[in-house]
């Protein structure tokens, strides 16, 4: 089921200094949640290539199988993120060596595309992000690209300018794909910034009393089209993050039951159905661990996640800074709570004083941080 990616441990944990892809990750390369057409990501994706074949005429050609290992120049350069851009840092983005990174997102597959000659398409893949832990955040997730380009023909019929006519498509299109998916809702757009597309705009819908950021999208900048032979087109782009429609389409509360094997979560999806409500199996306690420490310069939370995640794996269900100080001398102390608590039984006292000793010990050891 795992698909046609093959990726072996030489490509990924590779002996480079810079390396910093930890096993637990390197453990979800191939796996493709979004292939599995009876797993809640991967029957929204099918919903979402149903709107797309019904009202484009089967169009948009879909990739769901790109490596997700790529080079810094898909990633970031292709895409024009600039070269000081948070994003490209260790401290956000995981790198296999100087030169390769796991894609923080399928945007990383727009040029080489483009200059195959693909002008309609879809790519729904894995994308990594290193990142602080949440019920809503996991450092592998999962989004889908749209791009569609346009030729002269398409907009001078129109009598508006060639960004105009790209940017009132888009919306059209992306409205439709938010009634098709959640029926009736509201929805508004927000101007944004992305350094591939300009004017960008975030797709919010009204969910539960709060408004919720569904996708980012815009006009591709004309540089990129220039660049992977299309200088006289315009186009735009989409790119969604499936576990947060997901979430909210299935009513799942937490990101880490994607990848969860019990069948008590399994066996309540089917291929096609789209919106069966989840039904919690009985949460089991959580239990909070809190550790102060001073904290050094090179000191960033990403970093205590890693290592706590290493320990804990998916038994830890967040991390939250509850305390910050910084005393007479200059030094700043950090006290995180832990929360660990597991989606699939109870976790005896004995084992969670067992990680959370090993936590103290690796925190200590790896961060460069002194124990309160
Ligand atoms: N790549 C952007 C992200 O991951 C989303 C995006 C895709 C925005 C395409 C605009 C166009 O946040």
């Amino acid at each position: 089921d795992v698909g046609g990616v093959k990726i072996s441990r030489e490509d990924v944990v590779r002996d480079d200094p810079t390396n910093n892809v930890p096993d637990n990750i390197f453990s979800k390369l191939g796996v493709q949640l979004h292939r599995r057409d009876e797993h809640p990501l991967g029957i929204l994706k099918n919903a979402i290539y149903e709107y797309f074949d019904t009202n484009y005429s089967n169009k948009f050609e879909k990739f769901d199988d790109l490596c997700p290992i790529v080079s810094v120049k898909e990633n970031f350069d292709d895409v024009l993120v600039p070269e000081d851009h948070v994003s490209r840092s260790y401290n956000d983005t995981y790198y296999v060596d100087p030169q390769t990174v796991l894609r923080c997102h399928t945007s990383a597959h727009q040029a080489e595309l483009l200059r195959s000659g693909h002008t309609h398409f879809l790519v729904t893949g894995d994308v990594y992000r290193r990142d602080s832990i949440d019920s809503t955040h996991y450092p592998v997730f999962h989004q889908m690209e749209g791009f569609r380009v346009f030729s002269p023909e398409d907009w001078e019929a129109s009598g508006m300018d060639a960004t105009l006519f790209a940017a009132t498509d888009l919306k059209k299109c992306l409205e439709g794909l938010a009634s098709h998916l959640f029926g009736a809702v509201e929805m508004r757009w927000v101007d944004t910034y992305f350094p591939f597309t300009n004017p960008s705009f975030e797709l919010e819908i009204y969910f539960k009393e709060n408004w919720l950021e569904v996708l980012g999208c815009g006009v591709t900048e004309q540089e990129i089209l220039k660049r992977n032979g299309k200088p006289n087109n315009v186009a735009w782009a989409f790119g969604l993050g499936l576990e947060r429609l997901a979430m909210v389409l299935f009513d799942i509360p937490d990101i880490r039951l994607f990848w969860s094997n019990d069948e008590r979560f399994t066996s309540q999806f089917c291929k096609g159905q789209l919106g069966v409500k989840f039904k919690p199996f009985s949460k089991y306690p959580p239990c909070y661990k809190d550790m102060s420490f001073w904290i050094s310069e090179s000191f960033t939370e990403n970093n205590l996640c890693e290592v706590v995640r290493g320990i804990a794996g998916d038994l830890v269900e967040e991390v939250q800074l509850i305390d910050n100080f910084t005393n007479k001398k200059g030094m700043t102390s950090h006290c995180y709570r832990i929360a660990y608590r597991s989606m699939e039984r109870s976790l005896t006292d004995e084992e969670i004083n067992d990680l959370q000793w090993k936590v103290r010990e690796q925190v200590q050891d790896k961060l460069n941080v002194v124990l309160r």
